[in-house]
Parts: structure tokens; sequence; C-alpha cells
């Protein structure tokens, strides 16, 4: 029996959690910051680290406590090195760096989209290789070509944008509040999404990419167009009509891509088995389209459950066991890296 400990603090949520042979989640706890950070309409660092350094020991221990497990009882410490906010980052890697030494335990410093690539395999342990990753979230729409177990290739990225970014800016554009991905899911359940037509948001070369600012920029010149700007809530839940059918038309176009370019790079890389991973991940009218699309094709598409979509430490700690295995251990002078690619 294995055990990791799992340590993500990137951006908002502060969270630890303990996973034992690869896969099995003894505990997973997720501090969202997410009402702190509403009343200024999107995450503020200095906020953030703050409250990840008031956060950190309770969740860990909390984490701990949830599975019966001692400090003696780990094997490794995981934290994710980045990337994300850099004073966020840094509480995490401080405090696993704290841990590991203290115990003596070996640090993995994990990719936080690693993280979100294996978070597929929590619960689809036996997914065969190769496959396709596509990673969706706040700060990232990327596709990754995984060979084999632990080697990603990346093959198209985002020119402008990340996909949530997006959902995020045309919320806080009509006024629906922070985080709009899934206010946006929400409110667009059961609208006309063909009400408006928008482009695709595809590049119009012939490579994979993705770009959403300009369907950003169209969403914003229809809701001008149509008086909608900011005037979306109006005190209470009800939401027009109107409005609801502008971001089902939204949702439509950034599902339609996603969808249309993972499909597209599968095809070119000769790959059968797609995972979607990330917080957009979440989205259902997103998960809706990719299970579709896997039907119609015969393709294996693997979604998480929406709460190993969004951050969490068990992905981190997921993606510490290949670290582990490997013998991959971070030294004493691991730094958080805001940048870090993978
Ligand atoms: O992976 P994540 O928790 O954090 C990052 O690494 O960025 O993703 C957060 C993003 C936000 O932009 C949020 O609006 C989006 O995921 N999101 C959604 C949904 N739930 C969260 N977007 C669309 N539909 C959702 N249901
Ligand atoms: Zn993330």
């Amino acid at each position: 029996m294995t055990r990791i400990l799992g340590i993500e603090t990137s951006c908002d949520e502060t969270a630890a959690a303990v996973v034992e042979d690869r896969s099995r989640i003894l505990s997973s706890v997720v501090l969202s910051q997410i009402d702190v950070h509403r009343a200024y309409g999107g995450v503020v660092p200095e906020i953030a680290s703050r409250r990840h350094v008031e956060a950190i020991h309770p969740i860990v221990e909390e984490a701990l406590a949830r599975a019966e497990t001692r400090l003696d009882d780990l094997a490794a410490v995981a934290v994710t090195q980045g990337p994300g906010l850099v004073g966020s980052l840094l509480v995490g890697v401080c405090a696993a760096k704290a841990l590991a030494w203290q115990l003596d335990l070996p640090l993995l410093a994990v990719n936080h989209l690693e993280g979100h690539i294996r978070s597929a395999f929590i619960e689809n342990p036996g997914i065969g290789f190769p496959a396709l990753a596509l990673v969706v979230s706040g700060g990232h729409t990327s596709l990754y070509l995984c060979p084999e177990e632990g080697v990603y290739r990346r093959v198209a990225r985002t020119r402008d944008d990340a996909a949530g970014e997006a959902f995020d800016k045309v919320a806080k554009l009509l006024g629906l509040g922070y985080p709009g991905g899934p206010v946006i899911d929400r409110l667009a359940d059961g609208a006309d999404e063909n009400a408006h037509r928008f482009k695709k948001a595809v590049m119009k070369d012939r490579s994979l990419d993705f770009s959403f600012s300009g369907l950003k920029t169209a969403v914003r010149r229809a809701a001008l167009h149509a008086g909608l700007v900011h005037g979306a809530s109006t005190g209470g839940d009800e939401v027009s009509p109107a409005v609801r059918e502008l971001v089902a038309s939204f949702q439509k176009a950034v599902v339609d891509a996603l969808v249309a370019t993972t499909l597209r790079a599968a095809e070119r890389e000769g790959v059968r088995t797609i995972l979607v991973t990330g917080g957009v991940a979440c989205n259902r009218r997103l998960r809706r389209a990719f299970h579709e699309a896997a039907a119609e094709r015969g393709l294996a598409v693997h979604v998480p459950s929406p709460a190993l979509t969004t951050d969490n430490a068990a992905m981190i700690a997921a993606a510490g066991f290949l670290h582990l295995e490997r013998g991959a251990f971070a030294d004493a002078a691991v730094n958080a890296d805001p940048n870090l690619r993978l």
C-alpha cells in the first residue's frame, strides 16, 4: 500500500488529498475562495496567496484525518509546481517542502496540467495509449498527445484566451457573476442555441490551435446591439430569454470548436482514445457533445466526474505516482514556476 499526499494551490483553491496505489482516493479536500474573489469579478492574486497561507495547514490536516492516515503512513508528498499564480503556488510548494524535509520523504513536483490529464485515470485506471488529452480550463486550452504513460506532446494550444476565460469574460460582460462557466452552463440549458450564429472559434490556417477572443468580441457586439450589456441580471434570479439565448449560442460555438478540433487532432494522430479534462470539462453541453461524437465514431471518450475536473489535489497526488515510480524526485532547491511548460 503506497499513499501520497497531494497539495494544490495554483489558483484560488486550497486543496489537499491522500491517494493510495495510484487511483484510490482516500480523501480530497478543496477549499474554494470563490466567495472572496466574486466581489472583484475575478481572482485577486494577493488575496489568494493570503488565503492559502491561512488555509494550507488546516486543509492538509483535514485531508489526513479524513483518510485516517498518519504522516508516517505517507510514501511521498506531491505538490503543484506550476503553472499558476506565483504567490499561490509558493504557499503549496513551501508547505510540501517543509513536510517532505521533516518526514524525510520524496518530494514530487507536479505540473498542474499533468494533474488535469491524470485526473482521467483515477476513475479509469485502465485507459490505454496512445491517448489524446484536451485540457480545457480557466487558464489553458491545449491538446496533448500521450503516446505512452507519462509522455505528453502538445499538438494544439489557444492563441489568445482560454475557453474558461471566455466563459468568465462573457458572463462578466453580461453582469452574470463570477465564475461564468457554471452560470452559463445553467442559463443555457433549454435556451435556443441557434438564436445567434457565431463562427466556430478555430484558426483559418491548417493548425489545430484554438482562438476564443474573436468569439468573445462577437458576443459583445451582439450584446451591445441588443442592449444586453450588464443588463442581464435585474437583481433577482430573473434573466431574460434574450440573454439565455445569447449565452447558449456562445456556449455552442465554444463546444463546437473544442469538439471539432479535438476530433480532427485525433484523426490526424491516429488516436482513438480521448480524455477531456480541466474545469470546463464540467460543462454539461460539452460532455454531451463529446459522448455523442464518441458514440458516432466508435471512439473511447473519458470525461472525469465534475469534482475531479475542477482544481483538486487528488489529481496532483495521482500524477505524483508516476514521478514516484520513475524516481523523479524534486530536490530542496525546487521552486514555484508560474510559467512551467508541459
Ligand atoms: O481547472 P479549473 O478549476 O482552474 C484552472 O486551472 O483554470 O477551471 C476553472 C474554469 C473557470 O474558467 C470556470 O468558469 C470554468 O472552469 N468552468 C466551467 C464550468 N465549470 C467551471 N466552464 C463551463 N461550464 C462549466 N460548467
Ligand atoms: Zn486547473
